[in-house]
């Protein structure tokens, strides 16, 4: 158990899909460790779509603000903001609906935010001390999306193609990409290493100023 009762240091990891998001939080995460770093999902507070039939899920807009869950997506970070422990919903990606399972996910010194829309809601940001923006060229992103769909959410070449063209691109350019006038850090390559090793530089000084508060 960590010794820090400050209000923890919170972090948010924006930027387009396939830009390296997930990386970055998963190395501050192995950085510092799961009592130190907590890592909050977007992903896992898309809108729950047991309402709609399962050939109607795959046809809707996952790259629209809409499409998350923004109350309680808050509610939890608010949450863990005050040192409370929360379930974090389960997304799965193959059934394009929530799954019946959550994730606990306890309060600790940092919080890292991550998500195509992390720098988006005023509210979310306000509770933020760092903004990251990963900027990746959208060939890159393109790429590693085509792989991940495939081989991890059981998709086709085709339906990849036909997403990215009809929501992924425009909503990207629409509300992702205009987010970067946020964030107080710009990655342009990615988790590349030399950046990483700046953020976890900084994130080691300010756990150490918890420490000594
Ligand atoms: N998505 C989808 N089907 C769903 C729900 C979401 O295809 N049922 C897609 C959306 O189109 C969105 C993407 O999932 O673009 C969000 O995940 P992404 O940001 O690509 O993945 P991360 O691993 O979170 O990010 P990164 O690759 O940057 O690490």
């Amino acid at each position: 158990m960590n010794q820090i009762s400050s209000p923890p240091f919170i972090i948010g990891v924006a930027g387009g899909s396939g830009s390296g998001k997930s990386t970055v939080s998963q190395q501050v995460l192995a950085a510092f460790g799961a009592d130190m770093v907590s890592v909050v999902m977007q992903d896992d507070y898309y809108c729950d779509q047991t309402h709609l039939s399962p050939e109607l899920r795959p046809q809707q807009n996952y790259d629209h603000p809409k499409a998350f869950e923004w109350p309680l997506l808050v509610q939890h970070v608010q949450a863990l903001r005050n040192g409370e422990s929360i379930e974090m919903p389960e997304y799965d990606f193959t059934l394009h609906n929530r799954s019946n399972r959550t994730i606990p996910v306890k309060p600790a010194p940092v919080i890292v935010i991550e998500g195509l829309f992390a720098l988006y809601d005023p509210d979310l940001r306000d509770l933020m001390s760092l903004k990251i923006f990963v900027d990746t060229a959208s060939d890159i992103r393109f790429i590693r999306r085509m792989q991940r769909d495939i081989e991890e959410r059981g998709r086709s070449v085709e339906s990849v193609i036909g997403q990215y063209l009809e929501t992924v691109r425009p909503m990207h350019r629409q509300f992702i990409e205009p987010t970067k006038r946020y964030a107080d850090v710009i990655l342009p390559h990615g988790a590349n290493e030399p950046a990483v090793d700046i953020i976890t530089t900084k994130v080691a000084s300010v756990i150490e100023q918890l420490k000594q508060s």
